[in-house]
C-alpha cells in the first residue's frame, strides 16, 4: 500500500472526535486550525467550544467588540492571531457577505492566513490539494524518507512542502492532511514513537537506521531575550486601581495591565521609588511592598520576563480609574490573569 494510503487507512481507525470534523464548514475549520497553531487539541477544545457557543457564525464574530475577543482568547497567547481573527470576519461578513471564500488562492490573502492555514481550509472544506506542513508532518515524513535538512532553514520547509504536496492524496486531501497530523501527534511521536506497531515500520528510513530519535533536524534556537518587568499594583483608598491598554504593536496590543516600570536587572523597593516614571505617577507618599518574594518567570519565544509585582497602596490618585471589583472584565495577558488570581486567593 503507499505512504498516503496507509496513513488514510490508520487515520479512519484511529482519527480523533473532534467537534469540528463534524463540519466542513470554513469558518468552524478556520477557528479550529488557528486555534491549534496555539495549542494542543487537548486545551484548545474548549477554547473551540466556547468560541462557537458565543460566536456561531462569523457573523456574530464580527459583531462583537474586540476586548470581548480577546477576553476568550485569554490563555492562548499571541494576541495578534485573535485581532486578526476578528479583523478577518469583519471583513468576510461585511465585504463578503458572510460567504468565505473557496480557493487556496484567495483563502491565504486573507489577514492572519498563512499556508498552514490555508492549505487546511481549502483541503478539509473544499477539497483541494495543498499540502499543510506542521510540527507533526515533519517529524513523520523527516523520519520515514530520511530527510536530514533542518525544519526550520528556508531550504526544509522548501523541500518538506514539496514532498508533502507529491504525497497528497488529490481525491481525499483533507483526510489525507488530518491523516498525516493525527498520525505524528499519536503515532509517530516525538518521544517514543510507536514503531513496533507502526503500519510504516517496514519502509521506514529511521526505525531501519535506528534514528528515530535524530530526526527531524531542527537548527539551534536564537537568543532568548531578557527583560525585567515591574507592574505597580495600585490600591487607591477608595478601592480603584490603575490600568492602562497597551498599544503599538507588541503581542499583548489591545490588553489591559498594570502601569509598567521596565528595568535593566531586578530591582529593589527603594530603587523602585526614585525611578522618574514612579515619581511622576505618585507625587505623594505610598506604602510599597513585593507580592511575589519569588521571582516570576514569564517565558515567550524570544524573550524571558523576570517580573515583579508591587503592591502600591496610596491615597488616591487622579489616574486610577478602574474599580477592582470590576477587574475581571479586562483582557489582560496570562502574567497579570495569573497574579490577580493569586492575589484573590490571597486577601
Ligand atoms: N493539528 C492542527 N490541526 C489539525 C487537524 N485538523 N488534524 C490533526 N491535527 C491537527
Amino acid at each position: 500500500m503507499s505512504f498516503s494510503k496507509t496513513l488514510i487507512y490508520w487515520y479512519l481507525q484511529n482519527n480523533r472526535d473532534l467537534p469540528w470534523r463534524k463540519s466542513k464548514n470554513p469558518y468552524f475549520i478556520w477557528l479550529s486550525e488557528v486555534m491549534l497553531q496555539q495549542t494542543r487539541v487537548a486545551q484548545g477544545l474548549s477554547y473551540y467550544l466556547e468560541f462557537t457557543e458565543t460566536f456561531p457564525t462569523v457573523f456574530d464574530l464580527a459583531n462583537a467588540d474586540e476586548s470581548t475577543v480577546l477576553k476568550m482568547w485569554q490563555g492562548l497567547g499571541y494576541y495578534s492571531r485573535a485581532r486578526n481573527l476578528h479583523f478577518t470576519a469583519k471583513y468576510i461578513a461585511n465585504d463578503l457577505n458572510g460567504e468565505f471564500p473557496s480557493s487556496f488562492k484567495e483563502i491565504v490573502k486573507l489577514k492572519g492566513i498563512g499556508d498552514y492555514t490555508a492549505s487546511a481550509i481549502s483541503s478539509i472544506c473544499f477539497d483541494e490539494a495543498a499540502a499543510v506542513i506542521d510540527g507533526n508532518v515533519y517529524r513523520v515524513l523527516s523520519r520515514y524518507f530520511g530527510i536530514h535538512t533542518s525544519t526550520n532553514s528556508s531550504a526544509g520547509i522548501k523541500e518538506f512542502k514539496a514532498l508533502a504536496q507529491s504525497l497528497i492524496d488529490p481525491a481525499q486531501p483533507g483526510t489525507f492532511n488530518q491523516a498525516i497530523m493525527d498520525f505524528g501527534a499519536l503515532h509517530c511521536k516525538p518521544q517514543n514513537p510507536l514503531c513496533e506497531s507502526c503500519p510504516l515500520a517496514g519502509s521506514c528510513f529511521a526505525f531501519e537506521q535506528k534514528l528515530t530519535k535524530e530526526l527531524p533536524v531542527k537548527d539551534k534556537k536564537i537568543k532568548v531575550k531578557k527583560r525585567f518587568f515591574n507592574y505597580l499594583v495600585v490600591h487607591t483608598e477608595d478601592g480603584k486601581t490603575i490600568l492602562t491598554q497597551r498599544e503599538g504593536k507588541g503581542i499583548w496590543q489591545g490588553l489591559y495591565q498594570f502601569p509598567l516600570i521596565e528595568s535593566v536587572k531586578n530591582i529593589d523597593g527603594k530603587e523602585l521609588i526614585s525611578n522618574p516614571e514612579f515619581v511622576d505617577l505618585f507625587p505623594d507618599k505610598v506604602t510599597l511592598s513585593l507580592f511575589n518574594k519569588k521571582e516570576i518567570v514569564h517565558k515567550l519565544s524570544h524573550q524571558h520576563l523576570h517580573t515583579q509585582l508591587w503592591i502600591v497602596k496610596t491615597k488616591s490618585s487622579s489616574v486610577a480609574r478602574v474599580n477592582w471589583g470590576d477587574i475581571e472584565k479586562y483582557p489582560v495577558p496570562v502574567l497579570i490573569a495569573n497574579f490577580l488570581k493569586a492575589y484573590k486567593d490571597e486577601n
